[in-house]
């Protein structure tokens, strides 16, 4: 497949995995196992398509790429979170927020 594939299929896994993932903040519960599904999905197209793109250009695994891996795993297991702790649900979106933005921050500042 193509390079730009790849990018489409990157950045529009990411937003379906965010926009659920603050719907989940705020769903009724009894959506969780829907959301849950279609997140799942959104994260490991997200995954494979950045991984493939790693391949593409032959970048190896730089500090940044690490960082987004960790990014990526906090933002994947975040809407298990947004269920069961209600209560703290701010501090979860805020996390999110900072998760998502620092891994768009590595693709263009590459600090490592
Ligand atoms: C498994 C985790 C991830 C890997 C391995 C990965 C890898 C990559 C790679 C290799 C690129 C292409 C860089 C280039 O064109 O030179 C890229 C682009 C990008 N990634 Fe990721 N990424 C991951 C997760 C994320 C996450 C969680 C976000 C945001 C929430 C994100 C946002 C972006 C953005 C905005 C771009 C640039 C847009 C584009 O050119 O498509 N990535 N990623």
């Amino acid at each position: 497949m193509k390079l730009t594939t790849y990018h489409v299929l990157h950045l529009s896994s990411i937003i379906v995995l965010l926009a659920y993932t603050f719907y989940a903040f705020a769903a009724p519960a009894e959506t969780r196992k829907r959301v849950v599904m279609i997140t799942g999905v959104a994260a490991l197209l997200t995954f494979i398509s950045g991984f493939a793109m790693l391949g593409k250009l032959h970048l190896g695994f730089p500090g940044w790429v690490a960082v987004k891996l960790v990014c990526w795993l906090g933002l994947s297991v975040m809407v298990s979170f947004a269920y069961r702790r209600r209560a703290q649900a701010d501090a979860f979106m805020l996390v999110s927020l900072v998760l998502a933005i620092t891994a768009v921050a590595m693709v263009f500042v590459r600090p490592f």
